[in-house]
C-alpha cells in the first residue's frame, strides 16, 4: 500500500505532461503540441497533456495492430493472468491514482475519486479470471459432421471514454477487450487525461508493448480519426448521446460494431408504504451527490407517493445540507466540482431554467467552500426541484449536474407510465415492500439496470447498459466479453 501523505499528485500531473503512451513507451504528440489540464477546484493548469491527432492515431493503431497477433494467439488463461497482474498492481496504487484523478476532475477523494481507483483494479481483477471462458460450442447438425464456434478477437479496438469516471470506464473497455484477444488504442477525455495515462503506464510494465495504447485529445481531433481507422475494428464509446451518434454513424460507414454508453434520466419510484429512510440513502446514493450529479445513471427524476413527499423532502435535503463541499483533496470533502467552464454553464443555465419555471420551489443544499483558495473553483449547490412537471425540459434533458426534480404521485400506472415517458432507458428503481408493485415495477420498467430498495452502483460482474437513447449494447459481465469483443466462427468437418 502507497502512503498516503507521501504522494504528491500536483508533482505526478507534472511528471506526466506531454505525452501519450504508444508501443509501450512515452511519447510526446508528433506535432509536438499541448493542451492544458485545469485543476477545476481553482482553475489552475496543472499539467500540459499532449495534443493527440491523426497522426498519434495512426501511430497507437499501428502498434496495436502489429502487436494483436501474438496477444491473440498466447493462451486465453495467460492473457488472463496478465490482466489479473495489471489489476493487482493498480490495486497498489489506488492512493496514487485516487489523488490524481481527484486533481483533473475536482471529483472528492474519500467519497469519490479512491473509491473509483479501487474498482478500476477490481475490474481487472474480475476478467483475467475469466480467460477460459472464451468458449465456443458444439452443435448436433449432422451426425457426419463435427460442427462448432469459435471465439475469435476483433482485432484493435479503439475506446473513447469521457471524464466522469475515466479510470472506471476505461477499465470496462480494456479488461475485457485485452483477456478476449484484442489490442487497445484509448483515448481519454480531454478534461481528464492524467489518471488514465498513469493506470496504462503501470499496466504496461505488465503487458507486451502495443497492446494497450493511449492517446490524449480533443473529439473531432482525437476520437473522430481513431474511430475513421481503417485498421480499428471495433469502437467502444461511453459520452453523450450526440456524440454517440456521431460514432455510431463512422462506425457504420466502415460496418464495423460500436457499443455505446450514453446518457440517462432515471426513474425512482418511492410507493407509500416504502422504508423511507433507506429510500432516502438510496436517492443520496442514486442521484450521485458525491459526484455532483455527473453520472449517466443519476436519480434525476423521483417519483415520490404523495402520502411520503414532504418527508421524502425533508430527509434528502437535510442529507445534502449535512455533506461539505470543499477541496477534492480534503478528506473532510463530501462534494467537490464540476468539471469544466463548459459544464458549469450548462448545470447553472438548467437550474436557471428550473427556477423559472411556474410553480416550481428550489432547495439548494449545502454551502459553497469560503476557502479564497477555492473562489475560482467550479463548485454548484446541489439543489432539489418540486413542482415541475415531467414534459419539461428540466425532466427531459440530461443535466449531468446535482440537479434532481422531485414529482409527487398517488396512481401507480399512471407512475410507471410518467417514468418510461423519456427518450432514455438507462436505470431505475422501486422502492416498496408491497411485492406486486416491485415485480410490477422491473416487469414495466423500460431500463437496462432495475432495482428494488436499493440502488448499488455498477458490478463488474453485470451486465449494464441502456435500452432507448441510453445506448447500444452491455458492459461489465462476461456476456459483454463474448458479445462485444469477440466474434463468432462456425467451422464444420466433414467426417466421411
Ligand atoms: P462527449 O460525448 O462529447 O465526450 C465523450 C468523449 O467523446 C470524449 O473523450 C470526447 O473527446 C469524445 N468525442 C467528442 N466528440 C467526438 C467525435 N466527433 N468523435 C470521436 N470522439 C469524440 O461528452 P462531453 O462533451 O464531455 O459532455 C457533454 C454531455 O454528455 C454531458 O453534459 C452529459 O450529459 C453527457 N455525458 C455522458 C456521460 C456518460 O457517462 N454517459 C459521460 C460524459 C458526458
Ligand atoms: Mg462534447
Amino acid at each position: 500500500m502507497q502512503n498516503p501523505m507521501a504522494i504528491d499528485p500536483f508533482a505526478l500531473a507534472q511528471a506526466l505532461s506531454g505525452v501519450h503512451l504508444i508501443d509501450g513507451e512515452l511519447r510526446a504528440a508528433a506535432s509536438g503540441r499541448t493542451f492544458d489540464v485545469v485543476n477545476p477546484a481553482t482553475g489552475e493548469v496543472v499539467a500540459r497533456a499532449a495534443y493527440g491527432e491523426a497522426a498519434d492515431v495512426d501511430a497507437a493503431v499501428r502498434a496495436a495492430k502489429a502487436a494483436q497477433p501474438a496477444w491473440a494467439r498466447r493462451r486465453a488463461r495467460e492473457r488472463g493472468a496478465l490482466v489479473v497482474e495489471c489489476g493487482r498492481r493498480l490495486a497498489e496504487h489506488v492512493e496514487e491514482l485516487g489523488r490524481l484523478v481527484a486533481l483533473e476532475t475536482g471529483k472528492a477523494l474519500r467519497t469519490e475519486s479512491r473509491v473509483e481507483a479501487g474498482v478500476l483494479a477490481d475490474i481487472f481483477l474480475y476478467y483475467g479470471g475469466l480467460g477460459s471462458e472464451l468458449k465456443g460450442e458444439t452443435i448436433p447438425f449432422n451426425p457426419d459432421m463435427l460442427t462448432m464456434t469459435l471465439r475469435e478477437p476483433l482485432g484493435v479496438v479503439g475506446a473513447i471514454i469521457p471524464w466522469n469516471v475515466p479510470m472506471l470506464l476505461m477499465a470496462l473497455k480494456v479488461a475485457p477487450a485485452l483477456v478476449a484477444g484484442n489490442t487497445v488504442v484509448v483515448k481519454s477525455a480531454e478534461e481528464a487525461p492524467l489518471a488514465c495515462l498513469r493506470a496504462v503506464q503501470i499496466m504496461s510494465e505488465v503487458l507486451p508493448k502495443g497492446v494497450l495504447n493511449i492517446l490524449s485529445g480533443y473529439g473531432p481531433e482525437c476520437g473522430a480519426p481513431l474511430t475513421a481507422h481503417p485498421d480499428v475494428r471495433k469502437v467502444s464509446f461511453t459520452g453523450s448521446v450526440e456524440t454517440g451518434k456521431i460514432i455510431a454513424t463512422a462506425a457504420a460507414q466502415r460496418l464495423v460494431p460500436a457499443t455505446l454508453e450514453l446518457g440517462g434520466k432515471s426513474p425512482m419510484i418511492v410507493c407509500a408504504d416504502a422504508d423511507l429512510g433507506r429510500a432516502i440513502d438510496g436517492a443520496i446514493v442514486g442521484m450521485r451527490f458525491t459526484r455532483q450529479g455527473q453520472s449517466c445513471t443519476a436519480a434525476s427524476r423521483m417519483f415520490v407517493h404523495e402520502q411520503v413527499f414532504e418527508p421524502f423532502i425533508e430527509g434528502v435535503t437535510a442529507r445534502v445540507n449535512a455533506m461539505k463541499m470543499g477541496d477534492p483533496l480534503d478528506e473532510a470533502t463530501d462534494i467537490g466540482t464540476i468539471i469544466s467552464p463548459g459544464q458549469f454553464q450548462k448545470v447553472r443555465d438548467y437550474i436557471a431554467l428550473a427556477g423559472a419555471a411556474p410553480g416550481a420551489k428550489a432547495y439548494a443544499c449545502s454551502r459553497l467552500p469560503e476557502d479564497p483558495r477555492l473562489a475560482k473553483g467550479l463548485f454548484v449547490q446541489p439543489h432539489v426541484f418540486t413542482g415541475i412537471p415531467n414534459d419539461h425540459r428540466v425532466c427531459r434533458e440530461e443535466i449531468f449536474g446535482p440537479v434532481t426534480c422531485v414529482m409527487a404521485w398517488r396512481d401507480f400506472d399512471a407512475v410507471i407510465e410518467q417514468a418510461n415517458d423519456t427518450e432514455f432507458g438507462l436505470s431505475a428503481t422501486i422502492w416498496t415492500r408491497d411485492l406486486r408493485h416491485a415485480l410490477n415495477a422491473t416487469q414495466r420498467l423500460q431500463a437496462g439496470f432495475v432495482q428494488v430498495n436499493q440502488n448499488l452502483v455498477v458490478q463488474s460482474m453485470l451486465s449494464y447498459g441502456g435500452v432507448k437513447n441510453s445506448g447500444l449494447g452491455k458492459e461489465a459481465s462476461l456476456e459483454a466479453m463474448l458479445e462485444h469483443f469477440t466474434t463468432k466462427k462456425t467451422v464444420i468437418i466433414n467426417m466421411t
